[in-house]
């Protein structure tokens, strides 16, 4: 059966991982999550002092760079990012490292050893990737594109109540605003910026529920998968 490349883009909090990790699971592909990789850098950056507030020594990390080293483990469903060989998955997700990820994944150099290491992975196809710049940059000769949007008060909405559930205790109104602020600089940096790419499909799920848009993509891959399409 034709392994193929599915990539999944698209604005911050529309639920791109938790689809992307029900069709790997569906149809047996690996699932990666490229935003995970660009936290990775963000979190070394502070813990090595190099990203303080909002000020970088961008030299020091970049020929720090070498010295990371960014790893995924699947164990019984669960997805597990490594950095320097530690288990960073929670950390990467608090709320002062969402704050400085756009920063670092704006920096060239950062993005071309995330891009070969994401390029690596989809080597033998059957992969599920979400990101912002996988079905422009990455893969852009991927058999399945799909763009995933939603207004930004629902999304920040999401975000929040999964804040919440997590323990960490933040106003709707900073999530809401920092994910304003990273769309605007997804979208206006110079270095593959958040686009939709050439051939994907749109799908606003503002209003959508969660299994239709799963059996939706679902569909999709399947005729590529079949040849159907
Ligand atoms: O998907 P996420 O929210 O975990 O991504 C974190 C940040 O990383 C996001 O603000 C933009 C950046 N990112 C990127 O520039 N390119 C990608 N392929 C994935 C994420």
């Amino acid at each position: 059966m034709r392994r193929i490349i599915i990539t999944i883009d698209g604005h911050s909090s529309t639920g791109k991982s938790t689809v992307a990790k029900q069709l790997a699971a569906e149809l047996g592909y690996i699932y990666i999550d490229s935003g995970a990789m660009y936290r990775s850098v963000t979190l070394y950056a502070k813990e090595n002092e190099l990203l303080k507030g909002n000020s970088l020594d961008k030299e020091a990390l970049l020929k720090a760079l070498p010295e990371v080293q960014i790893e995924f483990q699947w164990a019984h469903g669960v997805n597990k990012t490594i950095l320097n060989g530690q288990d960073v998955s929670e950390q990467i997700r608090r709320m002062e490292i969402s704050e400085s990820v756009s920063q670092i994944a704006t920096l060239p150099e950062v993005r071309a050893k995330m891009v070969d290491i994401q390029r690596s992975f989809g080597v033998k196809g059957g992969v599920v990737m979400d990101g912002r710049d996988i079905g422009s940059v990455v893969f852009p000769a991927a058999e399945l594109k799909i763009f995933m949007t939603a207004s930004p008060a629902v999304r920040a909405q999401r975000r929040h109540s999964e804040l919440l559930a997590s323990g960490q205790d933040v106003s709707y109104e900073a999530v809401l605003e920092n994910l304003q602020s990273r769309d605007e600089m997804d979208s206006k940096r110079s270095v593959s910026p958040l686009i939709i790419p050439e051939g994907a499909i749109v799908i606003d799920n503002s209003e959508m529920n969660p299994h239709d848009q799963f059996n939706m993509i679902l569909q999709l891959a399947k005729d590529r998968i079949f040849g159907r399409i």
